[in-house]
């Protein structure tokens, strides 16, 4: 079977791309998800907090600095360079050692930091950019409109920078998901990942501290991405779609491609199966694609959305009492 396909004009060997996490932060993570047979592989972002706190780590070591600002700017920027350089280090060496796409990721919170950032990205070597933008609504001040339109600014300031394809990850707390979608493809995203799955806090009842919960997904989630993935590309947005979380198995994957899905990203199954594990989902799709008789990805993808009862069926959000009860 032909498993080929394009994602933001990238060729791919398969529609199957490792997700963004720490199984990609490091040549030896990346050399593994190449030889299992990944489509293409994101690296781990660059988190914008996580330079800046290295920053100011530095600086608190050498108190002297909080007398002098401008000698602490320096330190500063000095602190961000190095932290910037380790990553376009991976991913030069990502490109010396493998021969499928590598997309890099950034975290940005902020239109600020970033857009010089990925100038350099696209210098050392990356065949794309994945953003993962997640401002969450913490202050109380925020209007809805201000939160959206930063994720629009940052887009807008990255796009300037660079000609590689920007890919925009988000989650799915928005209002109207369709709008800001919408908005995103047509601010310049060639791709929307739907959808990142953020931090889970929940209290040790022994410490009285905050800890992480369900670090990982379980496949259930799988109907948040599906939905979403299926209306807008059945609505014909104008940018490809890499649906997210909650895909584990083969079938996962091919239940995505029918929804309309350009391309899928898996993390979770990963982390819990090993890396290797992949293989046996790029084989699960061949056979499952040999079995339905579908030579290519293009033969199935959205299929789905064919049928206008489906479509009224991802709009679907409240159980009837007639059908469930
Ligand atoms: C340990 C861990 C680290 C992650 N790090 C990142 C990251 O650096 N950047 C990012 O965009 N997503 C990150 N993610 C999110 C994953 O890329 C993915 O969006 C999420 O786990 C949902 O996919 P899954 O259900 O296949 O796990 C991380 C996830 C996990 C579990």
């Amino acid at each position: 079977m032909d498993l080929s396909t394009s994602y933001m004009g990238l060729s791919l060997r398969n529609p199957i791309i490792v997700s963004s996490s720490k199984l990609t932060g490091n040549i030896e993570g990346i050399v593994s998800c190449a030889k299992a047979g990944a489509g293409a592989v994101v690296l781990k972002s660059l988190f914008e907090e996580q330079i800046m706190a290295k920053a100011e780590a530095g600086l608190r070591k050498n108190d002297m600095y909080f007398w002098y600002p401008e000698a602490s700017d320096y330190v500063v920027n000095i602190a961000k360079g190095s932290g910037v350089q380790e990553y376009l280090d991976l991913i030069k060496r990502a490109k010396q050692e493998v021969d499928i796409p590598v997309i890099a990721s950034i975290n940005c919170v902020s239109p600020v930091e970033w857009p010089s950032v990925a100038k350099k990205i696209q210098e050392a070597g990356a065949d794309a950019l994945e953003l993962n933008i997640a401002i969450f609504p913490f202050d109380k001040h925020a209007t809805s409109q201000q939160i959206e339109d930063t994720y629009i600014d940052i887009l807008k300031a990255v796009k300037a920078q660079v000609s590689i394809p920007v890919a925009v990850k988000i989650g799915p707390y928005f209002t109207n998901v369709t709008g800001m979608t919408y908005r995103l493809a047509e601010a310049g995203a060639d791709a929307l990942v739907l959808f990142n799955r953020f931090y889970n806090p929940d209290v040790d009842i022994a410490t009285m501290k905050v800890v992480a919960d369900n670090i990982f997904s379980n496949p259930d989630e799988k109907s948040i991405p599906m939905r979403w993935i299926a209306l807008l590309s059945a609505s014909g947005i104008p940018c490809d779609l890499a649906a997210n979380t909650g895909i584990h198995y083969s079938i996962g994957v091919a239940k995505q491609l029918l929804a309309g899905a350009t391309v899928v990203q898996l993390g979770t199954t990963l982390y819990q199966n090993g890396i290797p594990y992949l293989s046996e989902i790029v084989k699960g799709l061949d056979e499952w694609m040999q079995k339905h008789h579908y030579k290519s990805i293009s033969d199935f993808r959205g299929i789905v959305n064919n049928l206008p009862e489906n479509t009224a069926a991802f709009e679907r959000i409240q159980y009837m009492k007639r059908n469930f009860d």
